[in-house]
């Protein structure tokens, strides 16, 4: 049960603490944030809400924390880090268990983002024990006066505070991907977690702690994002900040001022199917991308544009997946489970409703009871629909006939977004002239869009993101280098 065995002293009568210079505390404010449980729309949990003044304790003591964590041998701090990552292993129950309660994750994936977190986490902590433990030597070269007197060396040296914002639908896993890079790289961790997925979140963190890494190295903040968010991401005293979520990422990176920002914004995922594609194969694809986690990942499958030669085939190959998806709540282990908020489901519906009078054909019939939309495929759909264009973040997937490759190009490409897109066809040469044609920052031949493995690079062009994450991106985001210059009084040589 959450907060329960391990994990007892993270709560304080019905309400989570916060993490803190190494101790969990209850906020002064003496006020909760909910968290609403998407299937009964009930309230599940409370996490504290954090004063301005909390937040800027734990800033501070991740900034002192920070100064020795630098110094600190690489092997050491990698020691600790998979440490941490065998005790997030050994409690994926109960961090899944509040993955499923709090963002209704169906139950086997709730486990496998916790497992696939302490993985990270490892791979991080070896390729941190590499990446950063190696430097470059260069030799002056034809600098007027210096021919071959100047020998300089680099190192990567940490940022300092980095702060964490993952987003709802990977509480746990898009907050590792932050926190682990950053700690293998000196750096010092405030984590801002979403507000459904905090406890999950809480969890995680007190994993770390278990794992005895120093006190203040991480801090972990609840509360309001009114009260605190702006206030977090504009201290002069955070060096770095890795965001995962929508549009507030524009406004942060508009607020924030000379510090790295690596950002990851959502996407509207394309995948185009020529007339030779494998539609067996697409039409497993495309329901895995489009609707696993009920169409709640920024990599989901968001648009089908499909050669009208084989449309109808296509249609009627996902329609028949479809109907055998199962629908209802996470702890079932349902394949579409309810969306995460009230609102979310609004706006899903506002989507289907535009796409209904623009007379867009509709292969199953629209349903939805509470939080929960059942699967629904969008046939004949026109660039003038909404649908067409902005993401869902739900189990709806427009489908969009193509007359040329090069429609399904300019379909893609107009869009705002480009973080992922994906071609079918059984010609790599028409494979690799798609995946250069079109401006998203990864292109997947044959395959569903996906962030994984996690260290594979990943960004998003446009309106998608700024930087590129997966392991090694992330740790060379989250340093500096700095050279250091021995120069000599005359050149080492002569020629002649
Ligand atoms: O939702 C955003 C995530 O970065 C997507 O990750 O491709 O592993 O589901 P995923």
């Amino acid at each position: 049960m959450a907060g329960s065995g391990t994990f007892a002293e993270i709560i304080d009568g019905d309400v989570f603490n916060y993490y803190s210079n190494g101790q969990w505390n209850k906020s002064s404010s003496g006020k909760f944030v909910p968290i609403i449980n998407p299937t009964s729309n009930k309230i599940h949990f409370k996490v504290q809400a954090c004063t301005q003044e909390e937040v800027n304790k734990a800033i501070e003591s991740a900034k002192t924390a920070q100064k020795l964590w630098a110094k600190t041998p690489l092997w050491k701090r990698a020691e600790l880090l998979h440490k941490a990552a065998a005790i997030l292993k050994e409690h994926k129950a109960p961090i899944a268990e509040c993955l499923v309660k709090e963002i209704a994750k169906p139950a086997k994936d709730a486990v496998t983002e916790v497992v696939r977190s302490g993985d990270l986490v490892s791979y991080c902590a070896e390729e941190g024990v590499r990446v950063l433990g190696e430097g470059k030597f260069l030799v002056s070269d034809s600098f007027p006066g210096n021919e071959r007197t100047k020998y300089c060396l680099t190192s990567k040296i940490p940022l300092g505070v980095v702060l964490a914002i993952p987003p709802f639908n990977y509480p746990v896993n898009l907050a590792v991907s932050k926190i682990a890079p950053a700690l293998i790289s000196g750096n010092s961790i405030v984590l801002k977690p979403p507000t459904q997925g905090a406890v999950a979140a809480l969890h995680m963190v007190h994993c770390f702690h278990l794992a005895g890494f120093p006190k203040g190295l991480i801090s972990c903040v609840t509360g309001k994002g009114s009260e605190i968010g702006d206030f977090l991401t504009m201290h002069p005293d955070v060096n770095c900040i890795s965001f995962t979520g929508g549009d507030t990422g524009i406004a942060i990176s508009k607020k924030s001022a000379m510090i790295p920002l690596q950002m990851e914004l959502g996407g509207k995922d394309a995948c185009i199917v020529l007339e030779d594609a494998d539609l067996d194969l697409v039409a497993a694809n495309i329901v895995k991308g489009g609707f696993s986690y009920s169409g709640q990942r920024c990599t989901a499958v968001k648009v089908a544009l499909v050669m009208k030669s084989v449309a109808d085939t296509l249609v009627k190959k996902i329609n028949d997946k479809v109907a055998k998806l199962t629908v209802g709540p996470p702890e079932d282990d349902c394949d579409i489970t309810p969306v995460v908020t009230e609102s979310s489901a609004n706006f899903i519906e506002e989507l289907v409703k535009d796409a209904k009078e623009k007379g867009a054909t509709f292969c199953q019939e629209y349903k939805r009871k509470g939080n929960l939309i059942w699967p629904l495929l969008l046939d004949n759909v026109g660039a003038n629909m909404r649908i067409a264009r902005e993401e869902p973040f739900g189990p709806v997937l427009p489908v969009i006939r193509i007359n040329s490759v090069e429609e399904g190009i300019l379909h893609c490409n107009s869009s705002n977004f480009g973080l992922q897109g994906c071609v079918f066809t059984k010609d790599i040469n028409k494979a690799m002239l798609v995946s250069d044609a079109m401006e998203t920052g990864t292109v997947q031949i044959n395959s569903a869009p996906a962030r994984g493995p996690d260290h594979f690079p990943f960004q998003g062009l446009k309106d998608s993101g700024i930087g590129s994450q997966g392991i090694t991106n992330s740790i060379n985001m989250m340093t500096k280098v700095k050279t250091t210059i021995i120069n000599l009084p005359t050149p080492s040589y002569t020629m002649g």
